[in-house]
């Protein structure tokens, strides 16, 4: 059983391997081909399609979730095509989607979450996270974009040992 989940996938451009197999690769488009402005070709081919705020899976099934929402709330262009955009109500999506992914996550397991600051910024989003990230790069400057993990205790901290 595949005991990586990333449920917003996309086209897997942060992949090495993009078929790697211990990954289910989830997001809410498939069947997507096409080429952008700038030449590349957008593929969005998920294993499963489901929505990332009601993940198709048993609580603590998977090791590892890797989860790389949208981070656009306004626009229509190529960005939009590539990364998708966040519902007006971003704020219970993300609450919800948070939720979910912590679901399915087994204790002892390890969340990664990718955010890049455009118009929210990482302060309020983490406050639709179910608790404080374990350690991530706060200060990218440059790049905008956050890694940041958290890591699933259990209630004692001790179900692991
Ligand atoms: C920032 S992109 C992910 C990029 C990806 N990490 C990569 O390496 O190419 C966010 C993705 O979330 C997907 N998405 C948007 N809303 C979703 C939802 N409700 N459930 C699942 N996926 C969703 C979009 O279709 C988009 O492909």
């Amino acid at each position: 059983m595949k005991k990586v989940l990333d449920p917003c996938c996309g086209s897997r451009m942060m992949y090495f391997d993009k078929q790697a197999p211990s990954v289910m690769f989830c997001d809410s488009r498939s069947g997507i081909s096409e080429t952008l402005c700038d030449g590349r070709v957008l593929e969005i081919d998920p294993d499963v399609v489901a929505d990332v705020t009601a993940i198709p899976f048993d609580d603590g099934q998977f090791n590892l979730v890797v989860f790389d929402p949208p981070h656009l709330d306004v626009g229509d262009g190529w960005q939009v095509k590539k990364y998708g955009k966040l519902p007006d109500n971003w704020r219970k999506f993300m609450t919800e989607a948070f939720g979910e992914c912590w679901r399915v996550l087994a204790i002892g397991g390890t969340l990664v979450f990718k955010w890049y600051e455009y118009r929210i910024s990482l302060s309020e989003v983490l406050k639709c996270a179910p608790c404080q990230p374990l350690f991530g790069n706060r200060r990218p400057k440059g790049s905008k974009t956050h890694w940041l993990v958290f890591f699933k205790e259990g209630e004692t901290g001790s179900e692991t040992d």
